[in-house]
């Protein structure tokens, strides 16, 4: 089938076999930083934005992004380099892997919960996994990145 969506914000025409998930479109137009991890939609590593929502892309169906706008890491450079130095000021950078689902779930929150507690953050992320550690330098550089401005790191 034909499918035209916007990608990071330029509209993009391809011939898509049917089955394909937005995740294996996006990564076949070389937008690498949404992951493969489960492929069951349980892990968040292939977390991208659908009109601005966070879906799981490894689920998703791209033939249902038809006409949407999808936004990748790759369309919030800016965004996730800033978040990406707050979690790194606070230990949280580990392999990686898992960074970019979680900065695009992160940045989704920003959006929604500007103020959210670190509960709310946790009960947010609770679909982004992480197999390095355990979350508390996650959740410190979040803290940090969402209180910024506030006398926080700059
Ligand atoms: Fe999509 Fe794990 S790869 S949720």
């Amino acid at each position: 089938m034909k499918l035209s969506l916007y990608v990071n914000g330029t509209l993009c025409h391809s011939e898509i076999a049917p089955g394909t998930t937005l995740l294996e479109f996006l990564r076949g137009k070389g937008l690498m930083g949404a992951k493969a991890g489960c492929d069951t939609g349980s892990c968040g590593l292939c977390t991208v934005w659908v009109d601005e929502v966070p879906i799981l892309s490894c689920t998703y169906p791209a033939a249902r992004a038809q006409g949407k706008h999808v936004t990748t890491i790759e369309g919030m450079r800016q965004q996730a380099a800033l978040l990406g130095r707050y979690l790194a000021e606070n230990g949280s950078e580990q392999c990686g892997y898992c960074s970019p689902g979680l900065i695009m779930t992160v940045l989704a929150l920003e959006k929604e919960h500007p103020a959210a507690t670190d509960a709310e953050i946790s009960a947010y992320l609770a679909g982004n996994l992480c197999r390095c550690s355990g979350y508390a330098g996650q959740l410190a550089g979040i803290r940090a990145y969402l209180n910024r401005g506030k006398g926080a790191l700059e």
